[in-house]
């Protein structure tokens, strides 16, 4: 993976891992603070109390998606 690249991984049954640099703005624009992290989880379960981050709450609500790219 390149320096400046963005990858966004789907975990299985779990959140998205976006790694990379990237800005994560709310609805009115403004950033949240990553802390300098370079890989975060956003979460697509929609039961976690940190939205948009992932608090592992999708272990506990049967929360299913295994999904995978299509093969060309
Ligand atoms: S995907 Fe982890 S809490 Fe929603």
């Amino acid at each position: 993976m390149a320096d400046a690249e963005v990858r966004i991984v789907t975990r299985e049954n779990g959140p998205l891992l976006v790694t990379g640099p990237v800005t994560l703005v709310d609805h009115l624009g403004n950033r949240y603070d990553l802390g300098g992290k370079d890989s975060i989880a956003l979460c697509r379960c929609g039961e976690s109390n940190r939205k948009p981050f992932c608090d592992g709450s999708h272990k506990n609500c049967g929360f299913v998606a295994g999904q995978t790219a299509p093969t060309p």
